[in-house]
């Protein structure tokens, strides 16, 4: 609301959800949280390649977006990359030895080309040059991270990076196409600025595009082809012409699960109420505004789908005949609004003839667990993700435990993207045993 127009309004309700700043869980720093998920999730390792071009300081927020997926990045550098980033940088993000060198010390048998990929899921080149893209379709092995390359027995993912007219060079179109049938994934490029001053394709993927790809494609397909109809962030109900009543909610968990069930071969519909994150790739997204234009999006839906999870804060109730006009600021100390229910999107989805797999979240303030399974015997849901109000909304981190049938299942504290991938596991295990049982 408009604080310098801002209203007194009385609540004509025997219930309204109230949201109080309490006070923050001790943020962790970035290397704590890191160590302490890493050592609870199985954490994937890759190897980032990083070759001479500019976007090269992109590699450092890469290394930072794919911790946050849980991935264990180490870093092997060309000569050129260091001229552009230097591998103490490296080192410092990703908590891991940088190599830039074929005969390095510190692999024991001399054989770091062999070594170092060992026990990788993947090697991730970002940027690659296109000097590099040739070498590759090559099979060059002159240097650290080409001969790793070639010696690698794990996937090769490419991020090429360069201007637009080396992009569209007929021999590095060339390339692109060899590295693909040669079984190699690219990731981009796209068309935008670029760091000479010109304008077109060959520009690098942003590094949280280039980490949800690699997350996406190590993830296991535990939901292939399965239909995933979701609602996230908050919804916003009109007061008058400017302003309104919302929740506090940014979107990022239910954007950040809608990531997870992609990366796991869902076909996912996002229902999103207004949120600044960005769209995920792959998504089919309807962005509505109030609780009714997510129910009548829900509902147009809900038939196709095989899994809905209901990650959005709607509103409970919404302000009854919403005011065309800025409602005038008056000299009388009270404004009263009328304010009237929502439709439940949640409980009716779960009671359809036959419902889809239904899964609810549950914000609480205080007495989660028992507030969350009340909840999920009231709606008849067949999993709730219970979250501490205080300690999720906004934040970066999240603690949940999740309640099915078989009992309460607690989730250790770690980034979004993290525990939106544990989620989406626990769904697809429930998801197919009940698919077992029918
Ligand atoms: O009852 P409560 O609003 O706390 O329930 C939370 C769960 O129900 C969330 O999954 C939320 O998305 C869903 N919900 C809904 N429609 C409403 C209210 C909540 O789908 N009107």
């Amino acid at each position: 609301m408009n604080g310098a127009a801002s209203l007194w309004f009385t609540v004509h309700v025997s219930h309204f959800t109230l949201f109080y700043v309490l006070p923050q869980y001790v943020t962790l720093t970035a290397d704590s949280r890191r160590k302490r998920y890493m050592a609870d999730i199985s954490s994937k390792k890759v190897v980032l390649g990083v070759t001479g071009g500019v976007a090269a300081y992109k590699a450092a927020e890469l290394v930072r977006r794919l911790a946050d997926h849980g991935i264990d990045v180490h870093v092997v550098m060309t000569q050129a990359a260091c001229s552009f980033i230097t591998p103490a940088t490296m080192q410092a993000l990703s908590g891991n030895p940088v190599y830039t060198d074929m005969w390095d010390a510190r692999i024991n048998n001399s054989m770091a080309h062999i070594e170092l990929s060992r026990d990788k899921a993947a090697i991730v080149i970002a940027p690659a040059t296109a000097d590099f893209m040739a070498k590759l379709v090559h099979g060059h092995a002159d240097d650290l991270l080409s001969t790793l390359c070639l010696a690698r027995d794990c996937a090769l993912l490419v991020a090429p990076a360069m201007n637009r007219q080396m992009w569209d060079h007929p021999a590095t179109q060339r390339n692109a196409v060899q590295l693909e049938k040669d079984g190699v994934t690219l990731l981009g490029p796209v068309s935008g600025d670029q760091a000479c001053g010109e304008t077109g394709a060959g520009r690098m993927l942003e590094a949280q595009d280039i980490a949800d790809a690699v997350a996406a494609f190590l993830a296991p397909k535990t939901l292939a082809g399965v239909r995933v109809l979701m609602t996230a962030g908050p919804t916003f109900e009109p007061i008058d012409a400017v302003r309104g009543i919302t929740n506090r909610s940014s979107g990022k968990m239910g954007y950040a699960i809608a990531r997870a069930a992609i990366g796991a071969g869902a076909k996912v519909t996002l229902v999103s109420g207004p949120s600044s994150q960005p769209v995920p790739a792959g998504a089919s997204v309807t962005h509505v505004q109030s609780a009714a234009e997510m129910f009548d999006a829900v509902k147009r839906n809900a038939k196709q789908a095989d899994i809905f999870i209901g990650v959005a804060a709607v509103a409970d109730y919404r302000v009854d005949k919403p005011r065309e006009h800025k409602i005038k600021k008056t000299d009388k100390s009270q404004l009263t609004l009328k304010l009237v229910s929502n439709p439940d999107i949640l409980g009716w989805v779960a009671a359809q003839a036959t419902p889809p797999f239904t899964v609810g979240f549950a914000a609480e303030s205080q007495n989660l667990e028992t507030y969350a399974d009340e909840k999920r015997r009231r709606k008849k849901v067949n999993l709730i993700v219970a979250n501490l109000a205080q300690s999720a909304i906004g934040a970066d981190d999240n603690e949940v435990m999740l309640l099915d049938d078989t009992g309460t299942h607690k989730l250790v504290r770690a980034p979004k993207e993290v525990v939106a991938k544990d989620i989406v596991a626990r769904i697809a295990t429930l998801y197919k045993a009940g698919k077992k049982r029918r």
